[in-house]
């Protein structure tokens, strides 16, 4: 049995653009037969299981609009999307980026009540983690950043569920860093060096890995024991590796950053006292820097010193997302795809009603906030 979403399903939309594909998704279509054509593009799903689901049109023209028809049980919609333009030069590298993994939640809501209807092997956070990996890994990710909330609280089963997790996926690299609920307090359990066989490392400084026409830096910008975050250990150390990256960067950390004088939104995070000086500093350091983080479980943008600043939502409640970068020689393209496993997407669908339904139009953010280009200033310099 699938679970009904608490109200209205979410519309066939548009979901994720990227200069040659456009991902598809819906709350409710009938069982059977999904297809969707754009001139020669075509994609089909003959098993659909009827709800929420999702295609992915590949092999359109760059930077154009297209008509798109999606045939279904009900009937034909006619949908339109814009392509993003072909990023400058070569395409170098890809990475994917996951976050809020909250690995041992069972419960889901401002008041906690949402729970599975279903039985299933998994509880739906390890369920939703592991259709966001594979679909990255489809996608072409060549490493993986975890950052943060992967565990749901100081808890050893929810740091072997991690490690279970990671297990499965051996062949691809990853970095881990801690979120606020890694080390929150929970309990006395020590957050552990490493998890799963593969000994994963829990990275609690700055850590960085280069790739072709791209270096990766990630931070901790965790406080033991508390839901906000600082740079005040990693800060200098961030821009330094910026810095002597002497190229590209992309640079993630778990906690989202509060650029208004005053806490406007949930969760606490890092503040502006501490942001806006660090961005400076960053931008003056290197120019092309895209920075990402998680915690807010929400999909925003913002271009502060010049910087492209994102925040990317959780794999684990709607919309239920992972993040792909892919670098090119002259910049770099972020999209956000909704996770399209059928026991992962019928959960993000339930999960929508959260907050009295609030949920639903808070945590997606516009799309062009989600899937976005960012031309290097420095290249071919
Ligand atoms: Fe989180
Ligand atoms: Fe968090």
């Amino acid at each position: 049995m699938r679970r009904k979403p608490p109200f209205t399903a979410s519309p066939l939309r548009v979901w994720a653009v990227e200069d040659t594909t456009v991902q598809l998704t819906w709350g409710n279509l009938p069982a059977g037969v999904v297809s969707a054509r754009a001139g020669d593009s075509f994609a089909e799903r003959t098993d659909h299981p009827g709800g929420p689901g999702s295609l992915v049109l590949t092999g359109l023209q760059p930077g154009q609009s297209h008509a798109i028809d999606v045939e279904h049980g009900n009937g034909v919609t006619s949908l339109t999307a814009t392509t993003l333009a072909a990023l400058p030069g070569e395409e170098l590298s890809r990475v994917a980026t996951i976050s809020d993994l909250h690995l041992g939640s069972t419960r889901w809501g401002f008041l906690k009540t949402m729970v599975e209807a279903d039985t299933h092997a998994d509880d739906h956070p390890i369920r939703c983690a592991r259709a966001c990996i594979r679909e990255a890994i489809e996608w072409g990710a060549e490493l993986l950043l975890i950052k943060g909330d992967a565990a749901h609280h100081r808890r050893e089963g929810d740091y072997e569920l991690l490690g279970q997790l990671v297990d499965e996926f051996p062949d691809l690299p990853m970095i881990l860093v801690p979120g606020n609920h890694d080390v929150d307090d929970f309990s006395d359990a020590e957050l552990p060096d490493t998890v799963g066989n593969r000994q994963l490392r829990y990275e609690l400084g700055v850590t960085q890995q280069s790739l072709a026409g791209l270096t990766v830096v990630v931070g901790d910008s965790t406080i033991v024991r508390q839901p906000t975050g600082t740079l005040s250990r990693v800060g200098d150390e961030l821009i330094e590796a910026a810095r002597a990256a002497d190229g590209p960067v992309l640079m993630a950390l778990h906690h989202s950053f509060h650029f208004a004088p005053v806490m406007t939104h949930w969760p606490p995070s890092i503040n502006r006292r501490e942001v806006m000086p660090f961005l400076r500093s960053l931008a003056a350091a290197n120019p092309d820097v895209l920075l990402t983080s998680g915690h807010s479980h929400r999909n925003r943008t913002r271009v502060v010193s010049g910087l492209t600043v994102t925040e990317v939502g959780s794999t684990k409640d709607w919309p239920g997302v992972w993040a792909g970068y892919t670098a090119s020689e002259g910049g770099m393209r972020q999209t956000v795809r909704r996770a399209a496993a059928d026991d992962a997407i019928s959960w993000h669908e339930y999960s929508r009603g959260a907050v009295m339904g609030l949920w639903d139009h808070w945590a997606p953010g516009p799309l062009d906030q989600r899937c976005l280009n960012v031309i290097w200033r420095r290249a071919g310099d």
